[in-house]
């Protein structure tokens, strides 16, 4: 396959600074409608195996994968989709929980968009409905004057609703949910009516394990869920091919051409994986962990930060000079005495690899004091 075709480029007519996944691969989304041969589940776009062709890739119909992963998991995430329970994505923070809750929305009914983002503040108005004030002073509770949640329009039509951090909801109005997904139903007293989910209706949630637990969520509402756990990849290869991807996607939206040498992402990888589990990918060798989550997602911001350094103020070649400046940041986001820990690392393990962006690293290694 050409390189174009694994990395078409986004629609920059659409002038979005990001475009939703269901834009962003229509086309791979009406080639996969067009080859679906099996059932689909009532009110599904395509069928089960079709949207895990969209989510794992399918080099014969030239679907790009999107999630890096354990293929089983994806289709447990997929059957519970088409059950009558919800799916609860839960992980570490940057295990692409959001990343997949989209991708998944976009395949099985067309939109992403159909989104309550999970804060401190959220009330059950939003989770449910709310009101414009001005047609309900004017003429009372009426249809036109309600005006619906994400939630309450997936039901109304049948399509995917996502609700991100859940867990960062205060209990009672996660609470909310509970008919919603245990009746398919939501009342509205005010119109003396109960409105009833379409098929297809379902609703995909993530939590992050790092903020207040799953635990806290009341235990009748965790049992409407199928929880599916998306791991911190630990192999090396795999995490540089998301990294390595991801970053070139984002160059594409970005618009900026860089080059970027496989040992660069290598080491980068490698420098979080050892960060992440205090010692050398070998195990010879133990290291101190900073307190920051060294996340996938950290490490493509790393690297994308990178490439935009090479591009406007380097040679257009990402290595360790650029690799360095980000990691600093990276690294000391939670707490600044984190560098010390990147400092020791550098001295103990970096000092004796052997290769060019290794060496960089260890040269510019004054730098960190600034
Ligand atoms: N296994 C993976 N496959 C593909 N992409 C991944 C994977 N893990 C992480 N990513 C990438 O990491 C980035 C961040 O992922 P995402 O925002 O979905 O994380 P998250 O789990 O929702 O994190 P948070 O808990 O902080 O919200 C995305 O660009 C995604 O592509
Ligand atoms: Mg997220």
């Amino acid at each position: 396959m050409s390189d174009a075709a694994q990395h078409p480029r986004a629609d920059h007519s659409l002038n979005v600074l990001r475009p939703p996944a269901e834009q962003r691969f229509a086309e791979e989304l009406t080639r996969l409608a067009a080859e679906d041969r099996w059932a689909r589940p009532a009110g599904w776009r395509l069928s089960p195996r079709m949207v895990e062709a969209f989510i794992m890739g399918d080099p014969r119909l030239g679907i790009r994968p999107k999630y890096v992963g354990d293929r089983a998991l994806i289709q447990v995430a997929i059957a519970t989709l088409a059950s009558d329970r919800a799916l609860l994505l839960i992980g570490e923070p940057g295990t692409g929980k959001s990343y997949l809750s989209e991708h998944l929305a976009a395949a099985i009914c067309g939109t992403s968009q159909l989104t309550i983002q999970g804060t401190a503040g959220v009330t059950e108005d939003q989770i449910k409905y709310s009101w414009n004030y001005a047609l309900l002073l004017a003429e009372g509770p009426s249809d036109r004057a309600l005006v619906p949640s994400p939630l309450l329009i997936a039901m109304r039509t049948g399509r995917i609703a996502r609700f991100e951090e859940l867990t960062r909801c205060p209990s009672e109005v996660q609470d909310a949910l509970i008919s919603v997904l245990s009746e398919k139903a939501m009342a509205i007293p005010e119109l003396e009516r109960v409105e009833l989910a379409q098929r297809g209706f379902n609703l995909i949630a993530t939590a992050n394990t790092r903020d207040r637990g799953v635990h806290e969520m009341s235990a009748a509402l965790r049992r409407r869920f199928n929880f599916v756990e998306l791991p911190v990849i630990s192999d090396l290869q795999q995490e540089i091919e998301i990294v390595e991807r991801r970053t070139r996607e984002l160059m594409e939206d970005f618009d900026i051409q860089v080059d970027i040498p496989r040992e660069t992402v290598e080491a980068l990888v490698t420098i979080f994986q050892e960060l992440r589990q205090g010692q050398t990918i070998d195990g010879s060798q133990k290291v101190k962990r900073p307190s920051t989550v060294m996340s996938t997602a950290e490490a493509i911001s790393t690297l994308f930060t990178g490439c935009l350094l090479a591009s406007y103020f380097g040679s257009g070649r990402v290595g360790g000079q650029e690799l360095l400046r980000t990691l600093i940041g990276a690294v000391s986001q939670e707490d600044p005495s984190d560098l010390e820990a990147l400092m020791d690392y550098i001295e103990t393990v970096i000092k004796r690899r052997k290769g060019k962006v290794w060496s960089d690293l260890y040269r510019l290694k004054s730098q960190l004091k600034r």
